[in-house]
């Protein structure tokens, strides 16, 4: 894990008492909440429906124990005693004193943790995999190189100003669990006759206008990373649209001048500005990439696991949902779902977040992670370990079994606290989510993803859900749009439009139909939602969802 040098500590200090004296100037009213906005926004605060909300990085995902603790405390103290995690891997605070805001800062620096960047028109929060450095799967960490990315990035003089935020993902193993095509830049390491390289996508995105990312570079040696995505991000600065916030996007940019334009622009940039870079930054990556060592992995039996996975049927089924192969023999990966039936999706209470540091601290080499699907990861954990571990998970209410199901859905925090938000999603990831509980079916109907936004800024990620829910305002009154055969993998596919909307009161029984069509329409119980969806396509799905048409039609 990457810890901070000196000059990253003084430099988190100078920025926070920077942001203090401005704080003071909103609060004696020399500054109005107009000139404040761009100061804010530098430092991850918004203005929100009820209150300022701010949004802290949690780079790539990865923090330690002491980091949770932190989050909590903060929680505690200057919030409602929760905090909510996000698809991108940063946890909001939605309830701070605006005076409280500096105080924040410097308790989140004690443990190297801040918000710069996480707003505004410039490179956000770099993620990546939340299994990196575990999975079974994984070709090489993604992380050092996230951080590497990090650094250059954070301050960086030039992309200040950007035409909008830009996103970052990189992902290390085949498996892309960091939706990499719905990101600005996707990066996925590749190795190609023995050198480490990347697939380099461009131009993905959700919002208004989602697209997915397209290949720039199908090989970029390792060595060349930050050249080239100086080169990219350079290209964007000047080309990218400024005249109409919307088409402001590299998406935009890319599809408008097409991705060979591009591509020649980048590359010709990119010939003037490589003789820049002289190795420093392979240098300063071998010593990042030192802090990302594997931890001591032990040996022991497992002879309590299988005793706990042979006699307990509840830890059985919690470990066929919530575990992943790990890399090294007699480990795994534990995910706690932070999606209790009736909970909100991504919601921690203070406690929670102690439990975790705990669990972190006790059984899993003092680390954890922040999935972009809103739970927390326990990536390495003895097997041994783990029916101690679920009994302290089951006590505070962090031993849902329920990763990647129905109920394991991801909504934006839309009307409840979005200022942009035309509907709620949480209330309707709750119904769905309590729905299928009371059905008894979620494990019978496997794999399914439903993620939910409460406007087309598509915060909820609903275009690459299997099942998307988009809620709008029709004339006052809340309308959800439902897309179907979404995906964020490395298969990523935009969901297809169903038709007409339903109410609030309507949408989690046109869920329902979908799913009952989808049980009676699959193969064979192996069949996932998905890949009956691509066998048959929408048409039997639309004949569910909208009965009252075919009959009409007969
Ligand atoms: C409540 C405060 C929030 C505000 C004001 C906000 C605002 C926005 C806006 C304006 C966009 C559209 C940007 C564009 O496409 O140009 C957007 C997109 C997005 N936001 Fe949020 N958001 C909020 C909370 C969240 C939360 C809680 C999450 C995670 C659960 C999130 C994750 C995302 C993601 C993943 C996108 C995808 C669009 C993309 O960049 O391709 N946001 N948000
Ligand atoms: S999708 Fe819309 S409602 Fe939801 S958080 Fe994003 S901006 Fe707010």
């Amino acid at each position: 894990m990457y810890s901070y040098t000196d000059f990253d500590s003084a430099f988190i200090k100078e920025r926070n008492a920077q942001f203090r004296a401005q704080v003071e100037r909103r609060i004696d009213g020399s500054l109005t909440e107009d000139e404040f906005k761009p100061l804010r926004l530098m430092n991850g605060l918004y203005l929100q429906l009820h209150a300022y909300m701010l949004r802290v990085a949690i780079p790539y995902g990865t923090l330690n124990g002491r980091q949770m603790d932190k989050l909590a405390d903060i929680a505690d103290r200057w919030d409602k005693g929760y905090g909510h995690f996000t698809t991108r891997q940063n946890i909001q605070y939605n309830w701070p004193e605006l005076r409280d805001i500096p105080d924040m800062l410097d308790a989140l620096a004690e443990v190297q943790m801040h918000a710069i960047q996480t707003s505004g028109n410039t490179i956000r929060n770099v993620t990546a995999d939340h299994f990196a450095g575990a999975a079974a799967d994984e070709i090489a960490d993604p992380r050092p190189v996230a951080e590497l990315i990090r650094q250059w990035s954070t301050d960086h003089p030039e992309f200040q100003f950007l035409p909008r935020k830009f996103k970052v993902a990189v992902t290390g193993s085949p498996n892309d669990r960091a939706v990499t095509k719905a990101h600005d830049i996707g990066l996925r390491m590749l190795e190609r006759d023995g050198v480490a390289g990347f697939e380099v996508i461009v131009g993905g995105g959700l919002g208004r206008t989602p697209m997915i990312g397209k290949v720039l570079k199908d090989f970029l040696p390792r060595e060349d990373l930050l050249p080239y995505l100086e080169a990219i991000v350079s290209v964007y600065n000047l080309l990218g649209r400024r005249d109409n916030k919307y088409k402001a996007r590299i998406k935009i940019t890319v599809h408008e001048n097409g991705i060979d334009d591009f591509r020649a622009r980048v590359e010709e940039r990119y010939a003037l500005i490589r003789p820049q870079f002289g190795g420093i930054d392979q240098q300063l990556l071998a010593g990042i990439e030192a802090d990302f060592a594997a931890p001591k992995f032990k040996t022991q039996s497992l002879a309590a696991f299988e005793a706990a996975y042979t006699n307990d049927p509840v830890f059985r089924s919690w470990a066929d949902t919530n575990l992943t192969d790990h890399r090294a023999p007699g480990y795994a990966i534990v995910s706690i779902s932070l999606k209790a039936h009736a909970a909100t999706p991504g919601d921690a209470t203070s406690a929670q977040m102690r439990v975790m540091a705990d669990l972190a601290r006790d059984y899993g080499h003092d680390e954890l992670r922040i999935s972009h699907e809103q739970n927390v990861i326990l990536p390495h954990v003895h097997k041994s370990d783990l029916p101690a571990l679920h009994a302290r998970l089951k006590e505070a209410q962090l031993a849902t079994a329920n990763i990647g199901l129905i109920s394991d859905i991801i909504a934006c925090p839309g009307m409840d606290y979005c200022a942009l938000a035309t509907a709620r999603s949480i209330p309707i990831a709750q119904e769905i989510a309590t729905r299928f509980d009371d059905l008894k079916l979620e494990h019978d109907i496997g794999p399914l993803k439903i993620k939910i936004s409460g406007c087309i800024n598509a915060c909820g990620h609903h275009h690459v859900g299997h099942i998307g829910i988009l809620g709008l305002d029709r004339a006052g009154v809340e309308n959800y749009q439902i897309t179907l055969g979404g995906d964020g993998s490395e298969d990523a596919t935009i969901g297809e439009r169903a038709g007409p909307g339903f109410s609030a009161e309507e949408i989690t029984s046109a869920v329902e139909r979908i799913v009952m069509a989808y049980l009676e329409l699959r193969h064979a119980p192996e069949e996932t939602f998905l890949e009956t969806y691509r066998r048959i396509g929408l048409a039997p799905f639309k004949a569910a969802l909208y009965p009252e048409v075919q009959a009409d039609a007969a």
